[in-house]
């Protein structure tokens, strides 16, 4: 018998989730069946989509996000003792898993793909789920070409310092914007973007004028609200928007969401396309754009920034931090 740990949400999150809202409940894991596989988490993620489904799934749930884990013991023959694998089972230390059809494709379990020597850690992150929204996310809807102006929201994150890299690579003209300054010196010194823009300070429309002073032709929307309004408003002609996420409002109540200007006439009069997504629609190219992540990151194209909090008991800290903005790249637990 393994004794495990998981973290349950037992309430539904009123703003900015609370300690209480989870239950750290203890387990035992019942012996193999024929095909399972039993893991130990080494490293699980903390991501904003964890407070964007909340108020979608009904309580009291298990805490789910990628997590790597290691096979303990094995009734399954391609998953070996001592080899590696992604789940979804989210906040636990200990789970059993079977590699099988799921209603969600996105909760089906995977091999890490060949890292080339590359850690681990970057299968929930630069060579995971995070990594592959920023490829098909920026790439499959901003079509960006050699010489445009892309703009990134939530820059310095998991997500869009990866975008911002990846359109460097394209010959792109990077503009991001990040909560701080620090954040933005570290996007210019150390990730190669051509400017860093605090949303928090200054005037952020002029800001942005004098940054691209050409306009902009690509913008991956990390954010949403009133950041969001004033770059769309600044886009050339034929400008292609991808929205990924609207970080701005996930711990707003639904029901009040704040306004923010209106995008029609910008749409209508520059002809704009403006498409959302949801990383899994791309779960059959997975494969294909992990190959990519892994070159690029190999080759030193793709710096791939994690910001560790060790500790499975530090979770909840590591999550509230992440949604306060405490991470540069990709937040992750060390369990
Ligand atoms: N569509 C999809 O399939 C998909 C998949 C993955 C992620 N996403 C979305 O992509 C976005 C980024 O996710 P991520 O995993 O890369 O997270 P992340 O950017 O690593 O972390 C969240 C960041 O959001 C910023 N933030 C917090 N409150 C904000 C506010 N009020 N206004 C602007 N920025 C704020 C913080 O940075 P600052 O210090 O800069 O404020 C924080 O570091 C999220 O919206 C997420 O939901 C979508």
């Amino acid at each position: 018998m393994v004794k495990a740990r998981k973290y349950v949400v037992k309430k539904h999150f009123q703003g900015v989730p609370k300690k209480e809202d989870f239950e750290l409940v203890e387990h035992e894991l019942p012996p193999l069946k024929d095909g399972e596989i039993l893991v130990k988490a080494e490293w699980i993620s903390v991501d904003p989509y964890l407070r964007a489904y909340n108020a979608n799934v009904p309580v009291p749930y298990d805490q789910f996000s990628y997590q790597v884990g290691l096979v303990k013991d094995s009734k399954d023959p391609n998953y070996p003792v001592g080899s590696r694998l992604v789940s979804h089972k989210g906040w636990c230390d200990y789970a059993i898993v079977k590699d099988e059809e799921m209603p969600n494709p996105a909760e089906r379990i995977y091999k890490l793909p060949d890292l080339k020597g590359l850690p681990p850690s970057l299968c929930v992150g630069a060579i995971g789920m995070p990594g592959l929204t920023a490829y098909f996310g920026f790439l499959e809807i901003c079509k960006p070409k050699a010489g445009e102006t892309v703009v990134v929201s939530g820059a310095a994150g998991a997500v869009g310092s990866l975008v911002g890299q990846i359109a460097k690579i394209q010959g792109c003209k990077v503009i991001g914007f990040a909560g701080s300054d620090d954040k933005v010196t570290w996007l210019e010194k150390e990730l190669g973007f051509d400017k860093g823009l605090n949303y928090k300070t200054g005037d952020v429309t002029k800001a942005l004028k004098e940054a691209a002073p050409k306009g902009i032709d690509c913008y991956f929307d990390n954010v949403g609200g009133e950041l969001s309004s004033i770059i769309i408003n600044q886009m050339n002609a034929k400008g292609r928007v991808s929205v990924c996420g609207s970080i701005s409002s996930y711990n707003d109540d639904p029901t009040k969401l704040p306004k923010a200007t209106l995008l029609q006439p910008a749409l209508v009069f520059k002809r704009l396309t403006i498409q959302g997504f949801i990383i899994w629609d791309y779960k059959p190219q997975w494969e294909e754009g992990l190959v990519k992540l892994v070159e690029w990151v190999k080759s030193g194209q793709l710096k791939a920034k994690e910001h560790v909090t060790e500790g499975f008991e530090n979770l909840f800290d590591a999550f509230i931090g992440m949604l306060a903005g405490e991470n540069y790249g990709k937040a992750v637990v060390k369990v």
